[in-house]
């Protein structure tokens, strides 16, 4: 797994030991209900399932020092359930703690990666992520987002501070690079880097900053943990969720590539029900041999969808569950009661999103 590529099925306790993270549990669980009131299933369900420092951001904040948000987008292509799941925790992240939130986009990495020949296509493409982005109804007054290439002058003097500590042999470790990389992607991590620092250098004082994310973005993290003590800063925390799977099972994660097997925010109605009638389920082969044998839930993408977004009632979820091994519940309907779930998400989010292109300039940042 690399940030830019995901192959095969993903063993999530290797990466936890792999990466070096911790594990998200009970007691940590425990701290978050008092601190924030609750425990967003998320958390609760282990689809955010490590962390970095996690703990020593609230000890800041059960001493005063309260933290920021920090995450953010590639603009590629539309933006699709995976990308939103979390920002979902980011956003319930803002409300319970009223915490500032950096949302950084990437123009600049996904020309370099080579998703566009032009980097106005980049630029263009942000701007309509923008009002998804927006439409998940981040607090204007609490959120700041930015493209790289249009908020560079504030970016540019921290990122090259950054890149000064990274040789080309750490980025090549991490990433993988080779020698036909251009060195643009070299440098890129440094830029992912910047937003870590952007509050303690607004406020003239080290301020805890917490990376809400997909695990795929967890390398680019940890050089940045690995610097930021060298230019006297904190080093940023982590939450990290696992990957919402393709619709065609969990041997790939959702990703535009691979259009048919993802959910977009602008998928219209019937798109969305066609896709999840076509979703590959733990179902047998035969109504009969179901009914008689039971389906198995946990190799099936429907019922990732419930688990990870869709259901957040602990008692449904697990009514479906259980109806599904023990074969009382069959793929078609269960499908059904997912795309009504889905197709309600879109509706709103859509809305929204129209409503969004008015307060564009509420929540920029700009030089
Ligand atoms: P990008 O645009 O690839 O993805 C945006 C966010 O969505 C997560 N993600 C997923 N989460 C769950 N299931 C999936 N199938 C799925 N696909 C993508 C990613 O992990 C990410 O959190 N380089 C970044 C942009 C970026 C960033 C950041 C992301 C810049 N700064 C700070 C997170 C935090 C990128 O291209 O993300």
């Amino acid at each position: 797994m690399t940030p830019w590529e995901v192959h095969g099925v993903i063993d999530y306790s290797k990466l936890i030991e792999r990466f070096g993270t911790q594990p998200i549990q009970a007691p940590l669980l425990e701290r978050v209900r008092r601190l924030a009131g609750e425990v967003h299933p998320m958390l609760a369900r282990g689809v955010f399932y490590s962390h970095r420092d996690f703990n020593w951001i609230l000890d800041e904040y059960e001493k005063g020092n309260k933290f920021v948000l920090y995450t953010g987008r590639g603009p590629s292509s539309g933006i699709h359930l995976g990308h939103m799941l979390p920002w979902l925790l980011t956003k319930w992240m803002q409300d319970r703690f009223r915490a500032k939130l950096y949302f950084q986009i990437t123009d600049d990495e996904k020309f370099l990666f080579k998703d566009f020949e032009s980097l106005e296509e980049a630029q263009k493409i942000a701007y309509d992520n923008i009002l998804d982005i927006i439409a998940m109804g981040f607090d204007p007054k609490l959120t700041r987002i930015f493209l790289d290439t249009e908020y560079i002058r504030h970016m540019y003097p921290v990122a090259i501070r950054v890149a000064k500590h990274i040789t080309f042999s750490t980025t090549r470790a991490v990433f993988g690079f080779e020698h036909s990389n251009n060195i643009g992607e070299i440098f890129y991590t440094s830029m992912q880097a910047v937003p870590c620092f952007l509050e303690s250098i607004e406020q003239g004082k080290n301020v805890p900053c917490i990376i809400p994310c997909g695990i795929d973005q967890d390398p680019h993290f940890r050089i940045a943990r690995d610097v930021a003590p060298l230019l006297g800063y904190y080093k940023p925390a982590l939450l990290h969720s696992k990957l919402l799977p393709s619709l065609q099972g969990f041997g790939a994660k959702m990703s535009s590539s691979q259009p048919e097997t993802v959910i977009f925010a602008a998928d219209s109605e019937k798109e969305a029900r066609r896709k999840i009638g076509e979703a590959l389920t733990g179902g047998r082969t035969s109504v009969e041999e179901q009914r008689r044998l039971g389906g198995n839930p946990d190799i099936c993408v429907v019922y990732a969808n419930y688990q990870y977004i869709f259901e957040p009632d602990e008692d449904h979820l697990k009514a479906v569950y259980d109806t599904c091994r023990s074969g009382a519940r069959l793929c078609g309907e269960c499908k059904v009661e997912l795309a009504d779930k889905v197709v309600a998400f879109l509706k709103r989010h859509q809305a929204n999103r129209e409503r969004a292109r008015e307060h564009v300039e509420e929540f920029m940042l700009r030089d």
